[in-house]
């Protein structure tokens, strides 16, 4: 038997202002973005941002349903939109923010399993890393070099065809 490690390496800002300009500028649409999320039930606003291989950059917001189970996660409707609107161009970067219903904002937000699952399809789709930036609308700002680092022993398209 041997012990085996996993380690996960980020990158930690007090704040946006310690961002470079591109990655300031897409946590910022995230962090708008949630003004728009459609959140009747959970009052939780959460707002993604992605930035694409060609340099277009756009937006998602939550989306629930009164079928609490069909609602979609910010982070998975930006994605979708992406790969519907520029079918075949990598996602080289996706921010995520939120609000919730105190308005009270000031720690990372983390994507749910679901969207980590996501992330990693895309990222394996494209054979590029997804660099990930976790915000509140202040404070602190998590970056993740990649999507698959939030995700160890993903199932992938590997195991499916056994290779
Ligand atoms: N949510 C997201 O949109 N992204 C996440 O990473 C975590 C959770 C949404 C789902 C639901 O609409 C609300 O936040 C509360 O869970």
């Amino acid at each position: 038997m041997q012990k085996k490690e996993l380690t996960l390496s980020l990158e930690a800002y007090t704040d946006a202002a310690e961002l470079g300009k591109e990655d300031a500028a897409l946590l910022e649409l995230a962090r708008k973005a949630t003004a728009d999320a459609y959140v009747p039930y959970s009052h939780f606003r959460v707002g993604a941002a992605v930035r694409l291989a060609n340099g277009k950059t756009l937006t998602g917001t939550n989306q629930e349903n009164a079928a609490y189970p069909a609602g979609l996660c910010a982070e998975r409707v930006a994605l979708s939109t992406a790969s519907a609107l520029y079918p075949g161009i990598a996602v080289t970067d996706l921010a995520v923010s939120y609000l919730n219903e105190q308005g009270d904002s000031r720690t990372p937000v983390s994507p749910c399993g679901i969207c980590r699952q996501t992330l990693v399809e895309y990222e394996n789709r494209s054979e590029k890393p997804i660099r990930i930036l976790l915000a509140g609308q202040t404070g602190e700002v998590l970056a993740i070099g990649k999507a698959s680092d939030l995700l160890p022993l993903a199932f992938t398209v590997h195991q499916l065809k056994n290779d």
